[in-house]
């Protein structure tokens, strides 16, 4: 692993290349890279960097977004299978029709999908800035899509009306309330933090409801010494390692995203190596998602 590490640092070297990868990555997968973060910080980062190749370690959506902010540069997903079930929950064409039946109301995406979701939406945004978003806009009602969840934990912090897809993320959905007060029994004194694409009977149970880096930022800054997790288990790694004195514990055995876990030290070394898989989106789709994505990044995150 040691050779593997220095031949990857070597490639990224000679190919000007930059690893930025998600809280949810596998451990060594986040050693490597030169940036972690959330789906905001990711975007951001993708936005300003001078590299000229992009290793995005993530799911699709991740690095489809990198691409459609720079079209002039590479972007690596070292394997291509990493999806997002809660992406493909919806499609363009879905929308297309959700739009016809509801005209005049604007569309706000998750980033939690595809290029052409995105281009046919007003705004994306992601857990970090939802409601900042929603409230950025004039209209009274919006349309929200795909994550339900998050949809709802909006609605409860908006006046305006909206109205929202049926869809969700499989890791996060199925925690239960149940094995939440499970936990808190077991760990009396922790604080519980969810992330809200957690099911609002969860979100009820939270002490705090914010995105993964909004979760190291709480853990950093709170009194507690213990915290019971509500995300998927690869952002126990980062919490562990920046606060040794601390304890994390997962709220479900069941938080764990199979995609997020597809990438690894080999499959980082070979797409540096071969410049693949590479991700890119038709430019008509791509000029105008990025107009989605631009605008989300003119809103100030709940960390800013
Ligand atoms: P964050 O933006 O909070 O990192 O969430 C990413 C994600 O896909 C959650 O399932």
């Amino acid at each position: 692993m040691k050779e593997l590490t220095v031949e990857i640092k070597k490639l990224k070297k000679e190919k000007e290349a930059v690893i930025y990868a998600h809280n949810y990555q596998i451990d060594e997968v986040q050693e490597i890279a030169d940036f972690v973060g959330d789906s905001l910080e990711l975007a951001r980062r993708a936005s300003e960097t001078q590299a000229k190749v992009i290793v995005l370690c993530g799911v699709y959506f991740m690095a489809e977004t990198a691409a459609i902010l720079n079209p002039n540069k590479k972007v690596l997903l070292p394997d291509i299978h990493s999806g997002c079930p809660l992406a493909d929950m919806i499609d363009a064409e879905r929308l297309k029709t959700l739009k016809s039946q509801n005209p005049d109301i604007p569309v706000v995406c998750y980033v939690n999908s595809s290029a052409e979701v995105k281009a046919e939406s007003d705004i994306a945004c992601t857990s970090s800035n939802t409601v900042k978003v929603v409230e950025s806009l004039k209209s009274e009602s919006v349309l929200f899509v795909p994550d339900r969840n998050l949809g709802r934990y909006i609605q409860e912090r908006t006046s305006k009306k909206m109205l929202i897809w049926d869809g969700f993320c499989p890791t996060h959905d199925r925690v239960t309330p149940e094995e939440v007060k499970l936990a808190k029994a077991e760990h009396p004194s922790s604080l519980f933090v969810a992330h809200p694409e957690c099911r609002p009977e969860v979100l009820r149970l939270a002490d705090e409801i914010t995105s993964t880096s909004g979760m190291l930022r709480f853990a950093k800054k709170s009194d507690s010494k213990e915290f019971i997790i509500g995300t998927e288990m690869g952002l126990i790694y980062r919490l562990k390692k920046e606060n040794p004195e601390k304890k994390f514990y997962l709220a479900s055995q069941k938080l764990i995203c199979p995609n997020m876990k597809r990438n690894d030290l080999h499959k980082i070394y070979s797409s540096l190596r071969t410049m693949t898989p590479q991700i890119s989106v038709e430019e008509s789709v791509r000029i105008k998602a990025v107009s989605s994505i631009e605008k989300m990044l003119a809103v100030k995150s709940d960390y800013d």
